[in-house]
């Protein structure tokens, strides 16, 4: 067995196992608690999704995304997207109960606009994802650019019509500029759906 991490990296104010994803599902609630909510909201944010409906939840991590849009719509196809494979398995299995229509994907989400693969898709859900991508320590132009690449690869992939929703909180950038970059990359009827504290929920559509 592998030496144990330091327990007193998680006694910091930053602190924690963020990458260990047993540990982060078990503190996700007591280090975060607007991030509940913000599962809930996203899925109550989407449109009616019909059985076989094609979702991807990108950088889904342990699948927490996922597994509200499952319990919210239970026939629906789910692509588990993820680079790290020790995350997508445990999202694998945690959506797995429920489902056999589960397809992980294990791929590094592109940063320079190309499409997002696995698609095509009637709805990308994106939860605690596009800033983890677009990074903390990252200038406002910079951030504002790497956003819109983002939005430019979610959206090439979407059925005409379908939707794209994001739930996360405004490290990496203001929710205002957030949408901002949605519409520069072509998305429209852009909004935002719930916000709580520096937690939201917004997304928009591709045109039909
Ligand atoms: C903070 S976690 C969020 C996980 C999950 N969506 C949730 O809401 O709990 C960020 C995730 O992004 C993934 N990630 C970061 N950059 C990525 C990239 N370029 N491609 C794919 N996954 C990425 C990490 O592996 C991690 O699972």
């Amino acid at each position: 067995m592998s030496e144990l991490p330091n327990w007193r990296d998680n006694l910091g104010r930053d602190g924690g196992h963020w990458d260990d994803g047993r540990w982060y599902d078990i503190h996700l609630e007591r280090k975060m608690p607007q991030a509940i909510p913000m599962f809930e909201e996203l899925a109550m944010a989407l449109p009616p999704l019909p059985p076989g409906a094609r979702v991807g939840d990108l950088a889904c991590g342990t699948g927490n995304a996922a597994a509200t849009v499952l319990d919210a719509y239970p026939q629906v196809e789910l692509v588990l997207i993820d680079e790290d494979p020790d995350l997508l398995s445990i999202a694998q299995e945690k959506v797995g109960q429920f489902t056999r229509s589960v397809e992980p994907l294990r791929v590094s989400v592109p940063t320079d606009g190309a499409p997002l693969p696995g698609g095509p898709y009637d709805a990308v859900v994106a939860s605690l994802a596009l800033h983890a991508i677009v990074g903390h320590e990252v200038d406002r132009a910079e951030a504002e650019s790497r956003y819109e690449l983002l939005f430019q690869s979610i959206l090439e992939p979407l059925r005409p019509g379908a939707h794209c929703l994001v739930g996360d909180h405004v490290g990496t950038l203001d929710l205002y500029a957030q949408l901002k970059a949605m519409e520069r990359a072509g998305f429209a009827e852009v909004d935002c759906a719930w916000r709580q504290d520096d937690f939201f929920v917004a997304g928009g559509r591709k045109r039909p």
